[in-house]
């Protein structure tokens, strides 16, 4: 058991009878997932995966990473969303914020075409020169603007650098099974695919191709990784919230939220985990966010933000809980010096190890914030490692669906997201899309 679900900052918000209550919904909700009956259904491949995943891609996987390893300064990790989120979370969350710094061996690892920025592309292709460079395209659909013009830029920059055929070996692609012109695009030109199962949404996909070259090319066990989301696939099996963390923080959260909780705050209080809070923020924002419904995800790290938002949530709108990740990582100690002159009268201080100072501060600030009636649920991780991540994220993606399904939505679906992309289409002049654009034009004149 590396995540265990600890409720002792909820209930006063949330009664017995409140939770005994939701237990007949967090059932159906996973009678729906079992039976595959629920909509989406045709989504639910992630639950299975960390048993079932390919073995031959897998070790395939583990071959270019090294081949990577051992043949470029950079590495870039071109895609959006849930082809980006999960590897950099995992990435950043088991080495470092700094891992391009810290490394001692591998490539630095850089991500491209997760925005619209023409500094951004600009400022990754300076930093290019004069380096060896590979990269990999991830996208499912293969038509998606932001990597899309980034893939451009980077093969061609491969492409002219190297020639074709030295390119062909720095080049990987993961993308859709057999449709889609990236697929195609790759067969042609012969480079390594790799699959984004049809079963599993890009959300839902950092335990397979999508997150695990990436991460693989960091020097990260993966397989490690993989049992991490097994245990949790063999452990978080019973409908009960008794006996399931996922499912109790579930009805937890679904709970408060009817109770006018419409904000979950995911608070780290490491800044490994800030691209984690990004990961988990996209998982429940875009499984939950429909139909008029669904709890608003926010994430902060402390003790950073209780400088910022801290204020707020002490004492702004009571509309928010707090979900807390607290991992136990002993693994670096940093003892405070002592200072004879004692200028900023912290001597009392001297000689603690920061983590235990961190510790006292987040118990400082559960307490506050309960007091300021702000529901807290504590998941405490029981180290930062391969097998604890694994089972974390497993431990959030099957929450996230039953969830879902309690809240009475489609977890598994995102039609929202393509509003944006129709007017983007329509006012850069897309064929096909006359009509709108003049609609459009008028509207924003
Ligand atoms: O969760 C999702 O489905 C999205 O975030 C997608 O992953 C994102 O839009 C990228 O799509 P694609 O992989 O098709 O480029």
């Amino acid at each position: 058991m590396y995540v265990t679900l600890r409720d002792q900052f909820v209930r006063q918000f949330v009664t017995e009878k409140e939770l005994e209550a939701m237990r007949p919904e967090i059932a159906q909700a996973h009678e729906k997932i079992v039976k595959k009956n629920g909509a989406g259904s045709d989504f639910l491949g992630w639950k299975e995966l960390p048993q079932a995943y390919d073995r031959e891609e897998f070790a395939r996987i583990a071959e270019c990473a090294a081949y990577i390893r051992s043949h470029c300064d950079v590495f870039i990790a071109i895609g959006i969303g849930g082809s980006y989120l999960g590897a950099r979370a995992v990435i950043e969350f088991l080495r470092s914020p700094y891992h391009n710094e810290l490394r001692k061996d591998g490539p630095a690892i850089y991500f491209a075409g997760n925005s619209i920025s023409a500094s951004g592309l600009c400022e990754l292709v300076k930093l290019c020169e004069g380096k060896d460079v590979c990269i990999n395209v991830i996208s499912k659909s293969g038509t998606t603007t932001e990597p899309a013009v980034a893939f451009r830029v980077f093969h061609k920059m491969l492409v002219d650098k190297y020639g074709e055929e030295e390119a062909r070996r720095r080049i990987f692609v993961t993308t859709d099974k057999a449709r889609g012109t990236l697929k195609q695009f790759a067969d042609k030109k012969g480079y390594q695919t790799f699959v984004v199962p049809d079963d599993v949404g890009g959300r839902y996909s950092v335990l397979t191709p999508v997150g695990l070259l990436p991460i693989a090319v960091a020097g990260i066990d993966i397989k490690a990784l993989m049992e991490g989301a097994a245990c949790a696939m063999k452990e978080l099996s019973s409908p009960d919230i008794d006996k399931n963390g996922a499912y109790r923080y579930a009805a937890i959260r679904n709970a408060l939220y009817r109770k006018g909780k419409v904000n979950e705050i995911l608070v780290s209080y490491e800044p490994y985990g800030q691209l984690f809070n990004e990961w988990w923020k996209q998982l429940f924002g875009e499984s939950e966010g429909k139909d008029g419904k669904g709890i608003f995800p926010v994430s902060v790290v402390f003790s950073t933000d209780l400088h910022s938002l801290g204020q707020y949530i002490q004492q702004g709108e009571r509309i928010m809980f707090e979900t807390v990740l607290n991992v136990k990582d002993g693994e670096n100690r940093f003892l405070i010096p002592n200072d004879p002159n004692n200028i900023d009268g912290l001597n009392f201080l001297s000689g603690m190890d920061l983590n235990d100072v961190k510790v006292t501060a987040m118990n400082g600030t559960l307490l506050a914030h309960t007091d300021g009636q702000v529901p807290n649920i504590v998941l405490d991780v029981s180290e930062r490692s391969e097998r604890s991540l694994g089972y974390l994220i497993y431990f959030f993606e099957l929450a996230c669906a039953v969830s879902g399904y309690v809240l009475g939505v489609n977890p598994f679906d995102q039609p929202g997201v393509e509003a944006y992309k129709k007017n983007m289409f329509a006012l850069l002049g897309k064929p096909g899309y006359e009509e709108q654009q003049k609609e459009l034009q008028k509207r924003i004149k």
